[in-house]
């Protein structure tokens, strides 16, 4: 039976907890050379830009021993009209996973539906699950754990909010989410973690309530891909969101800073707070790497 990764609810606390793990085994290099996914080959089929989720795959895959496959999906007869799940039933004849970005997260699902490989979401509309194992990892290996850790996101209930919500509850995290009122997080998503959380997920409005009693300060661009058009009236309503020093003065005075990037320096966050002492931006976006050929050894070895 195939596994899927599209929402960050495909894994138990379990699975979680032994990713992480195996991720920070793999970055301290003892396991060496071992090619657990030799002989296999993974498509990347992508409808969006990509820095970190394209070039970590890339390089994790070939790192495994795998073969790496890059799609633009306007380069695939997809892009010319055949089906999603045509294109899934031909795709899972020759690859052994694939790892899709895309828009709707319901392309995902049909795609899954129709393919007989593992589907591995590299960031839809609604979830970007990756980044929350990344964010995951950076977060047990700067505070030494996960549990009642308390986590301040502020800014848009984007994707990478509503997978930081599944993982706060997956792993105990307490979640001070500060968002303009109609920006929240999506209500199914943030329902279904609240039901099953054992710690404290909220929605606030004021972004210095949020950061009140912070380990750890979050934070996403205003503007996401596909946005592009609403980009003025999200910046007005964004302004009072900005992670800057005063904001940052209000959380724990060693909290740490993530943002998933690509940031918009000047916008969501100043260049002193992403430069700054507290930010672990790019070891975050190094953690990418890790933390996903621990989840393709997971999926596939
Ligand atoms: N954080 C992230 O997913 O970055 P990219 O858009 O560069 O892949
Ligand atoms: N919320 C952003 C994340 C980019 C990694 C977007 O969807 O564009």
């Amino acid at each position: 039976m195939k596994r899927d990764f599209l929402t960050v609810w495909d894994l138990s606390t379990g699975e979680i907890d032994s990713i992480i793990r195996r991720a920070l085994e793999l970055k301290s290099g003892k396991d060496g050379n071992r090619c657990p996914l030799m002989g296999k080959s993974i498509g990347l089929l992508f409808e969006k830009a990509s820095t970190r989720t394209r070039v970590s795959f890339e390089a994790g895959i070939y790192q495994l021993g795998a073969q790496a496959l890059y799609m633009n999906h306007g380069e695939l007869q997809m892009g010319r009209g055949e089906t999603i799940g045509d294109t899934a039933r031909t795709l899972s004849r020759y690859l052994n996973a694939v790892v899709i970005r895309t828009s709707e997260h319901s392309r995902l699902e049909e795609f899954s539906s129709h393919a007989s490989i593992p589907v591995i979401n590299g960031l839809s509309n609604r979830h970007h699950p990756c980044q929350a194992l990344a964010d995951l990892l950076t977060i047990q290996e700067k505070k030494g754990g996960l549990k009642g850790i308390h986590l301040a996101f502020i800014g848009d209930g984007n994707n990478v909010a509503n997978s930081l919500i599944e993982a706060a509850s997956k792993m105990e995290i307490n979640l001070s989410m500060a968002c303009p009122e109609g920006y929240e997080p999506d209500p199914d998503v943030l329902e279904r973690a609240r039901d099953a959380a054992k710690s404290e997920i909220i929605i606030l409005r004021d972004p210095r309530e949020a950061a009140g009693r912070a380990d750890v300060v979050y934070t996403d661009v205003w503007v996401s891909m596909g946005q592009e058009k609403e980009a003025e009236e999200r910046k007005r309503r964004f302004r009072p969101y900005q992670v800057n020093n005063a904001l940052l003065s209000c959380a724990k005075k060693d909290a740490i800073v993530l943002h998933c990037l690509p940031a918009h320096r000047g916008e969501e966050i100043t260049d002193e707070v992403m430069d700054g002492s507290r930010s672990v931006v790019f070891d975050q976006a190094e953690n990418r790497l890790h933390s996903q050929k621990a989840l393709l050894e997971f999926l596939l070895a």
